[in-house]
């Protein structure tokens, strides 16, 4: 299957449904009460005139576009209390998330009447009060995210009502009172950290890790009664605690036979869940693929707790892989290990979302190797800031760059004009990704390898410097095809396998981008007729024959008294792709050889803004990490 249908699929999910039905005419209105009584920052899509279920910016209808079944809204800047009688209308709705905005008052009365609902997300927002006394009006409630607000008041006990609960999160609000010892059997997270709650952690909660009560006055010493709660139908009833505080032989025993009888049946539920997670897997990738996909579904897959956006640390991007889903996506083309898409999602943030295919490594491989991408944070390396995994599809979600790389300037993109690039910009752009690769080279004992460095790899900065991006896949992908790859132009004559990149053909490739630079061409360009110019070839030939200008870009030319600088660029860019491996400079030590070429620069001709700020190095990169 084309990776470019996935985004698409979604369209024509979103088409079929406006073609079924007429637009859901009250619930439109009461959006439109609800956006137009709500101050917010950002500005969203929600003409009167258009139709709601097809066209509005974070509003999902059932299928035959008779509700509005969802709203999401996170980040959308909205500023003061939810406007009475007007999200409370929408009866049908089944997720509502407004997280992220500062959203204040009273948690609204009237969402008494969503019925339906089932996920609800209002994490970080300004509401304040008690909770809503009597939850169990929301019999479906699944997910509960309220943390990071300003509610007071008790735990309401009506929340032991919901039995399809399976997260709450009620962390960083100012709850107090005792935590009420509720039977929740679907909970599987529960986060009451950082409020006033006072006493000791209930028995049915004495499951969860104590980090999850931290920041509170709760005391812990409940440890002799910690028998597992766990509803297992091969278990006795809980022995009562009353019994349990006198530690005997026959209770330690208990405690024995409990773990052992827990232990057994987490094995099995993990196997079931393992077992039921292929199946769905297949069913999801197929129905996306086909876009038969109802949103209802979409969202009951993506809530699978093993199945979602990884974040990483310092991210502050507020969405998850539904988000994406359904964020309109154009293609920005095909990469060396899959297509790239630029989405728009719900608040108007862009970001690049790579498709690989043909990943070689298992989920935990995988992952560990993402969790080293991730770490990298440093001015000159695009960052990870998040990844998805799944048998069927892996992700990857970088921040976009509008201006596009460095290749797309230097060849024009498509068929596009090129974007001129002076001897000051080039110079940046090869000094940030001299720095940025010397930073993924420093990675994991000083062995990490990029893999696949192109000036399609490299974009700018908001300094304009070159900022690499693409880092460590060559590694987890299965080899590419070695005769003419997209790569090939950038490839070392040793690497024969791609996953089996070392540093110096980093560097070899990060000379074909030098010499990209200085030459205009692209590292693999046919002249006239059929005839194939591999650029370190042709550079060789002409540098070998006289050393004249006749290398460097005609661009160039124009710039007066560069000519010096531009032969010592060369010079480094040639030492790069020597043949041999060994010979070839480390990463450290090309920074340094290119911050010489900008010093000679900055003594000798007449200073401008920008020349001061590239000599000053980057900050290191753990200042940024804070
Ligand atoms: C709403 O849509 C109509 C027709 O599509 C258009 O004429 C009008 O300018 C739009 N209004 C706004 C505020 O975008
Ligand atoms: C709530 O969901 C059920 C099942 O999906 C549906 O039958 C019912 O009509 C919904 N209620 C409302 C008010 O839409
Ligand atoms: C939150 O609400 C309170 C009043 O309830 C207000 O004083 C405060 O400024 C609000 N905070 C933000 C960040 O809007
Ligand atoms: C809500 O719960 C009721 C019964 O508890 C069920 O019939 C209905 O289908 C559920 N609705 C949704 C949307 O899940
Ligand atoms: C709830 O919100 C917190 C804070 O934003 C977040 O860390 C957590 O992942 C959320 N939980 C769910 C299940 O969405
Ligand atoms: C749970 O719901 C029942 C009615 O469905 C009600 O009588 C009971 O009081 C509720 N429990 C709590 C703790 O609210
Ligand atoms: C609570 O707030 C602290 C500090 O702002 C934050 O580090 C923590 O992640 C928050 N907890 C949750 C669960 O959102
Ligand atoms: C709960 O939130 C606190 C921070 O508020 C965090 O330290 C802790 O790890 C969280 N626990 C879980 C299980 O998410
Ligand atoms: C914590 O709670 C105990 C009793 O539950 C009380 O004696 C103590 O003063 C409380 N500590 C704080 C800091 O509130």
């Amino acid at each position: 299957m084309e990776a470019k249908h996935i985004f698409p699929s979604i369209f024509i999910m979103g088409l079929a449904l406006f073609l079924v039905n007429a637009d859901p005419v009250e619930d439109k209105r009461a959006l439109l009460d609800f956006v137009n009584n709500l101050p917010h920052s950002r500005s969203l899509n929600w003409n009167e005139s258009s139709p709601v279920c097809s066209y509005w910016t974070g509003v999902t209808c059932s299928k035959d576009g008779s509700r509005v079944i969802s709203v999401r809204l996170p980040g959308v800047g909205f500023q003061g209390p939810i406007p009475p009688n007007t999200l409370g209308r929408l009866s049908a709705l089944q997720i509502l998330s407004l997280r992220s905005n500062l959203i204040s008052g009273h948690f609204p009365y009237d969402f008494s009447n969503l019925k339906n609902l089932s996920f609800l997300y209002l994490q970080y927002n300004n509401l304040s009060g008690p909770l809503p006394a009597d939850f169990s009006v929301w019999n479906n409630l699944t997910i509960v995210n309220l943390s990071n607000n300003r509610f007071d008041g008790s735990i309401p006990r009506s929340l032991s009502n919901l039995t399809h609960l399976a997260v709450l999160n009620l962390a960083n609000n100012s709850l107090y009172g005792e935590i009420p010892d509720f039977n929740l059997p679907s909970l599987q997270q529960i986060n009451l950290s950082n409020n006033d709650l006072t006493g000791s952690v209930p028995k049915s909660f004495t499951r969860f890790p104590n980090s999850v009560f931290s920041g509170n006055n709760i005391s812990f010493e409940t440890s002799a009664s910690r028998v597992p709660p766990v509803p297992a139908p091969s278990m006795a009833p809980n022995p009562k605690s009353k019994n349990s505080r006198e530690l005997g032989e026959t209770a330690l025993l208990g405690i024995v036979i409990a773990a052992c009888v827990l232990g057994f049946v987490a094995f099995a539920f993990l196997i079931h869940v393992c077992c039921s997670r292929k199946k769905g897997r297949n069913e999801f990738s197929d129905k996306l693929q086909k876009g038969e996909m109802s949103p209802e579904k979409v969202v009951s897959r993506t809530q699978d707790a093993n199945n979602r956006l990884v974040f990483f640390e310092g991210c502050n991007y507020a969405f998850d892989l539904e988000d994406l889903l359904r964020a309109s996506a154009e293609v920005l083309g095909k990469g060396t290990f899959g297509m790239a898409y630029k989405a728009i999602l719900e608040d108007a943030t862009a970001v690049v979302v790579k498709r690989l295919k043909e990943v070689s490594v298992g989920k935990r491989d995988f992952e560990q190797q993402m969790e080293v991408v991730g770490s990298i944070k440093h001015e000159n390396v695009v960052e990870l800031r998040a990844y998805y995994y799944s048998k069927d599809e892996k992700l990857m979600v970088y921040d976009y760059y509008s201006q596009g790389s460095v290749s797309a300037m230097l060849h024009g993109k498509r068929g596009g004009e090129r974007i001129s690039l002076d001897w000051d910009n080039r110079m940046k752009i090869a000094l940030g990704a001299a720095r940025g690769m010397a930073r993924i080279h420093a990675e994991n004992g000083g062995k990490f390898v990029h893999g696949n460095i192109k000036s399609s790899n490299i974009f700018l900065n908001s300094r304009r410097y070159g900022c690499v991006s693409d880092i460590g896949l060559s590694t987890i992908m299965s080899p590419l095809a070695p005769p003419i790859s997209r790569a090939a132009g950038y490839r070392a004559p040793e690497v024969t396998d791609t996953r089996k990149a070392a540093q110096p053909s980093d560097i070899y490739s990060f000379g074909v981008v030098l010499l990209e630079l200085l030459t205009g061409k692209s590292p693999i360009h046919t002249t006239g007729g059929d005839e194939i110019i591999h650029l370190v070839r042709w550079v060789h030939s002409v540098v070998r024959e006289e050393w004249t200008a006749e290398v460097f870009d005609v661009e160039l030319m124009r710039c007066p008294n560069i000519e010096e600088e531009m032969v010592e660029m060369l010079q480094i860019a040639l030492s790069c792709v020597v043949r041999m491996p060994d010979q070839r400079p480390k990463m450290p030590e090309v920074v340094k050889m290119i911050e010489n070429v900008r010093r000679v620069d900055t003594e000798n001709r007449p200073s401008s803004e920008n020349r001061s700020e590239s000599s000053t190095p980057p900050p290191p990169a753990s200042d940024r990490e804070s």
